[in-house]
């Protein structure tokens, strides 16, 4: 049976903030609690550090599309962002984001909307969009996904993707033990369902809402980028973990694992 794009975000919304309680029980959250309460805290590595502090985060306003529980978007405003607006349809997230901020007194809005309705108040607002791991592959459309993150936009505004790479698409993301074995085609058209819920913290199945994931290739990443009028600022591809795959790297015949690209909209772009 093939589902409808509403019928897959409106799972997956059940799915993720079914999630949201066993995520905050976790040693993790409260991790993320008292990291917040100390002036000056980043959850993020080195690679996103460098290249957000290249494009300049002072007097900037930054939008995160599905924040979740907005450590990232946090750690922006901590590293200098005039303004953060962090924007996910999970309520139960949202919740878990808005106690964070107010652990480090960190000045932040936090929207609850699905992505591709996400306010028309929001047009024009940001100079800088991010999308970080384990994003895209929720959007059953990613051409109506660009056009919201284009429509959020100042002109010269740049939409950042810091993701897991969709190779990783063909694995399960359980360590087995031995050497990563495909199981899925790169080249998968329908949306791959999952019953064993999102608590990939604990690495815990439980008896979940399915969800659904969409398989986009790396060409239409970029592709989807480029058509919808972003100019290709950035793109490198790393052999580094930033999400669940931490056992996949130092192959020796090595996958790439994540990805970084950077567009931006022309400077009189509307
Ligand atoms: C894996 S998290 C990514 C966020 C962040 N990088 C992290 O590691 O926590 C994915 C987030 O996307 C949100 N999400 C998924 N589909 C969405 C949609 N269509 N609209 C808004 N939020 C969505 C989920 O609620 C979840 O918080």
């Amino acid at each position: 049976m093939t589902l409808s794009k509403d019928a897959i975000v409106a799972a997956n919304r059940g799915a993720w903030n079914e999630a949201a309680e066993r995520h905050r029980a976790h040693g993790q959250y409260a991790r993320l609690l008292e990291g917040f309460a100390k002036p000056g805290f980043s959850v993020l590595d080195a690679t996103l550090t460098a290249r957000l502090e290249a494009l300049g985060l002072a007097g900037k306003a930054v939008a995160q599309l599905c924040c979740n529980n907005a450590c990232e978007l946090l750690s922006i405003k901590n590293l200098g962002a005039a303004s953060v607006t962090g924007f996910d349809f999970a309520a139960a997230f949202l919740e878990q984001a808005r106690e964070l901020a107010a652990t480090g007194s960190i000045e932040a809005e936090f929207v609850q909307s699905e992505i591709a309705k996400i306010p028309a108040r929001y047009d024009g607002r940001f100079d800088l969009a991010l999308v970080t791991i384990g994003v895209l592959g929720w959007m059953p459309d990613l051409k109506e996904f660009f056009g919201t993150a284009r429509r959020l936009l100042k002109p010269g505004g740049r939409l950042v993707i810091y993701e897991d790479h969709p190779i990783l698409n063909m694995y399960d993301d359980r360590d087995s033990g031995g050497p990563p074995q495909p199981d899925e085609s790169y080249f998968r058209g329908e949306p791959y369902r999952s019953d064993r819920g999102l608590d990939y913290w604990a690495n815990q199945d439980y008896a979940a809402t399915p969800c659904y994931w969409s398989f986009h290739k790396m060409s239409d990443v970029v592709m989807g980028l480029v058509r919808s009028g972003f100019a290709l600022e950035d793109f490198e591809e790393f052999a580094h973990n930033i999400g669940t795959r931490a056992h996949m790297e130092n192959q020796p015949q090595q996958l790439p694992l994540s990805y970084i690209l950077v567009g931006r909209l022309a400077p009189g772009e509307p």
